[in-house]
């Protein structure tokens, strides 16, 4: 960071996040210590839940127009009265850290871009690092939200996989998953991924965040029986949510550079 502050370029971060969900709270904790940890200026838009639209695009139109910051992060989910797609739109795409903004999830589909979502971008970075490269493989997406589902299987396709996305209305799931060299699981249930799902020698990378029935932390993989099957596993916490942590750091600089 010493040495981009020495030409000049200083990243900073602005962070909204609107209303008191536990989660979203947790993540953009962590998200503004990440900053501080590595030297990034940060800071937070803390709104009340009653907030309306048009004042949450007026402080995205502000911050837009600020030279210190170079990077503006909307948590999500938005309250319901929010419409999410407008907000979204405001975000200067150039600031869009987190790849929402149609313009870039349109770069995204063609592979020219200047961000990459973060957390699918961390999960190729963890595949990536573990030595598995995907060309040629079955790679399995479960889940097709904008956030993860849909840009994890574009990355997946970069990358050479044979992608298929199953959701809610696939039929014979376990025959879809059981196919899978690499197996990412993005679906919002507990231990939704189970053994009998997973072939032998699989990658599965579980990008799940849910409260088990005792409240504890756990991702959408049935961990404890799926680990000794696959070749490698990602756990959670500890897995996905620290890299998407770090790509969102990231894009931060890397937005301070455009
Ligand atoms: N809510 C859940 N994941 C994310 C994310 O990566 N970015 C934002 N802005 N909101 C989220």
């Amino acid at each position: 960071m010493a040495e981009l502050q020495g030409k000049g370029i200083n990243p900073g971060l602005a962070v909204i996040i609107v209303g008191d969900d536990p989660a979203s709270r947790v993540y953009v904790n962590n998200k503004k210590k990440a900053c501080a940890e590595i030297g990034i200026y940060s800071e937070e838009h803390a709104l009340p839940a009653e907030t309306t639209e048009a004042e949450l695009i007026s402080l995205i139109h502000t911050l837009n127009g600020r030279k210190e910051i170079s990077g503006i992060l909307c948590q999500l989910p938005l309250p319901k009265h929010i419409c999410e797609e407008n907000v979204l739109l405001a975000i200067d795409p150039k600031k869009d850290v987190d790849a929402f903004h149609p313009v870039n999830v349109g770069k995204i589909m063609i592979g020219d871009y200047d961000f990459l979502p973060c957390t699918p971008a961390g999960v190729m970075e963890l595949i990536k690092e573990s030595g598995i490269d995907p060309a040629g493989k079955e790679c399995v997406v479960v889940g097709r939200s904008n956030i993860v589902g849909k840009p994890q299987a574009m990355l997946l396709l970069h990358a050479h996989g044979t992608v298929t996305i199953c959701h809610s209305r696939t039929k014979n799931l376990s025959e879809v998953t059981r196919r899978a060299d690499i197996l990412v699981a993005a679906v919002g249930k507990a231990n939704f991924i189970t053994s009998d799902m997973v072939k032998d020698g699989a990658v599965v990378i579980d990008v799940g965040m849910n409260r088990n029935s005792e409240g504890k932390l756990c991702g959408d993989v049935d961990f404890e029986n799926v680990k000794d099957k696959c070749a490698a596993i990602t756990p959670v916490p500890g897995g996905v949510g620290p890299m998407t942590i770090a790509m969102l750091m990231k894009n931060t600089v890397r937005a301070a550079l455009l």
